[in-house]
């Protein structure tokens, strides 16, 4: 592993290869079981495929970032150790199944995630809900900001772009708690692309506005999303700023046990997620970033995307795997 380990972020490119097998296996996993309405069964066969994988590679794994505690096995719990023992030191941020409703409905855009990191540089974020605002790239640091009210952030991105503001879109989660910022956002005359589920694809569609239509994700979502999310945008470019959301004693308490002092703090995109990152992300179902999962007479095709924060590159995987898989 020595000579193709990475000497200033400690991550080897190699593992530009690997981490796409790792969400490769738990979107072809948790895919047979698409539309089958069974919501728990979906997402442990994607940790179970997840966690086999990481278990292969010649890293020293930890996750920080995972699908609860450790009394809660056999879900990948944070702090739980993966990998061969050997190699880098690589924390990782994991969600096997991207939308666990929408698999078990068999709805656009369930995906496998997962980010590494180099060590300490991810928010080791409880799993509780985050307040969320991110834009893609190509805008001065600060156009938006989350303490802003909605209008304000949609006439400074409509001012930066040189349009009206009803040519700007935002992208929220459609649930209840959202009904002030969408009324916010209606009457500034904005377009909403409302989603039903995954606002870490809602996230990273930012970064590719041209395409996707959409110019700002709002909202309140899950924090382990978020930091996900943060690790995807550092590595295509665009500025994101989230706040720990607690909707109750109990999620402070988690907060105050994870070591989080300033329950009010305002994170950075950098806070969230700094150094080199590797972020993977493959299509369960299908949906508007990747293609889902498609089980043919031969064998099995996977659309992965791998980028890294480092090199900014970002790769776009078709896989066919043998009948085997
Ligand atoms: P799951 O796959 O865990 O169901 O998450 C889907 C999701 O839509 C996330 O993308 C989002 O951050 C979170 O749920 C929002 O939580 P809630 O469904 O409680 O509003």
């Amino acid at each position: 592993m020595a000579e193709t380990k990475d000497k200033e972020s400690g991550l080897s490119r190699m593992l530009t290869l690997e981490i796409a097998r790792v969400t490769e296996s738990a979107a072809v996993a948790a895919a047979k079981l698409r539309g089958r309405g069974d919501e728990m069964a979906a997402d442990q066969t994607a940790v179970d495929a997840m966690r086999r994988e990481l278990n292969r590679l010649p890293i020293k794994g930890r996750i920080v970032i995972g699908e609860g505690e450790r009394d809660e096995a056999p879900m990948l719990y944070i702090g739980e150790e993966v990998g061969l023992g050997e190699g880098p030191e690589v924390d990782i941020a994991v969600d096997p199944l991207e939308g666990t409703t929408i698999c078990a409905k068999a709805e656009p855009n369930a995906l496998a995630v997962v980010a590494f990191a180099e060590k300490g540089s991810l928010l080791h974020a409880p799993d509780i809900y985050m307040d969320k605002i991110a834009v893609g790239p190509g805008y001065e640091p600060g156009i938006v900001d989350l303490d802003a009210s909605p209008k304000d952030n949609l006439m400074a991105l409509a001012k930066a772009r040189g349009v009206p503001i009803a040519e700007i879109t935002a992208c929220i989660l459609d649930r209840p708690r959202h009904a002030g910022i969408i009324g916010a956002v209606r009457e500034a005359g904005a377009a909403i692309r409302l989603i039903g589920d995954g606002d870490i694809a809602g996230v990273i569609h930012t970064a590719n506005a041209a395409e996707t239509g959409i110019d700002i994700y709002m909202g309140i979502g899950g924090a382990p999303e978020g930091v996900l999310a943060a690790g995807a945008l550092r590595c295509i470019g665009g500025q994101m700023q989230a706040r720990l959301h607690p909707m109750n004693d109990h999620h402070r308490a988690r907060v105050a046990e994870i070591g989080i002092e300033d329950i009010d703090r305002k994170y950075t995109m950098e806070d969230l997620a700094s150094g080199d990152v590797l972020f993977a992300a493959t299509g369960v179902t299908s949906g508007s970033m990747l293609r889902g999962v498609q089980f043919k007479s031969g064998g099995v095709e996977t659309e992965t995307v791998v980028m890294r924060a480092k090199t900014k590159t970002v790769r776009w995987i078709r896989t066919e795997h043998g009948s085997a898989k």
